[in-house]
């Protein structure tokens, strides 16, 4: 699993929750995060050199937890990995579009929206679906510094996101970035009982275990799936940090340069 930082570990959670026996190596490209502001073709670049680290564990399947780099690059892994490419865009699209038969709200940030990938996944499904879109760049920050849901700041910076959404009221949310489940109560409460939120990195994991489940390829093991982290920064802050959004002590974190990231691009065949 990869992702441009620590906001993936939400994936791990819930993968980890549905498929508890599954050994996971993730790479937080943390040197390089935010995703979410960069340029398509600059995210793009980034997820294949990832995802060709990644391919050198030969794993089963590579899971891509970052939204951004879904949205940019799901078609371009998937051309070029020769395992099976699983994104987190389109089991959230899917997800929502199960959830409600009406509107569908997306919080997710600015590339993600710009990309108009989860807009493309519920028309393609739905075309005469109504998709309200919002980017909230300062989500992401706001996540990472560790303030509270009730924190004055989040509850200002939410109300002025959600604005428009309140007033429309969808029949669902999607919560389309790794970060965005640390804010689900807050953004709840603000949004009302009659939203369901939908969360891509529950959808991603229910996806996975279905796509895994279809090849057979499920370790059946009820627990002792191993965590085995990378970041191309401070492992020590990625370990500090990372235990909030993956709501468990990580054990192992390994510092991997964006250099050696660039050198295995060549490796990934096809
Ligand atoms: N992981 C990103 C996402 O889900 C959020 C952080 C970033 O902007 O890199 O879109």
């Amino acid at each position: 699993m990869f992702d441009s930082g620590l906001g993936g570990l939400t994936v791990v959670r819930e993968l980890t929750a549905a498929m508890p026996g599954e050994d996971l190596v993730y790479l937080g490209d943390t040197a390089r995060v935010p995703y979410g502001i960069k340029s398509l073709q600059t995210v793009r670049r980034f997820a294949l050199e990832d995802a060709s680290f990644l391919a050198g564990f030969e794993p089963k399947m590579i899971v891509v937890a970052c939204n951004t780099a879904s949205a940019a690059a799901i078609d371009l892994l998937e051309q070029r990995c020769e395992m099976p490419v699983a994104d987190v865009i389109r089991p959230g699209a899917a997800a929502a579009l199960a959830a409600t038969g009406g509107a569908i709200g997306v919080l997710a940030t600015e590339a993600t929206i710009a990309s108009g990938a989860y807009q493309r996944a519920i028309l393609a499904a739905d075309p005469d679906r109504q998709v309200l879109a919002r980017s909230c760049p300062l989500l992401v920050p706001i996540v990472e510094e560790g303030r509270a849901q009730d924190d004055p700041i989040v509850l200002h910076v939410l109300t002025d996101y959600l604005r428009d959404l309140q007033r429309a009221r969808p029949g669902a949310l999607i919560l389309g970035c790794t970060h965005y489940p640390l804010l689900s109560e807050a953004i709840g409460k603000l949004m009302g009982p009659h939203v369901p939120l939908v969360s891509s990195a529950q959808a991603a994991a229910v996806e996975v275990r279905k796509r895994l489940a279809a090849l057979d390829l499920v370790n059946p093991l009820p627990t002792g799936g191993t965590l085995r982290c990378f970041t191309t920064d401070n492992a020590e802050r990625f370990a500090r940090l990372g235990e909030r959004f993956g709501g468990r002590r990580l054990e192992s974190v390994e510092y991997v340069g964006t250099d050696e990231l660039e050198q295995s691009l060549r490796t990934l065949t096809r």
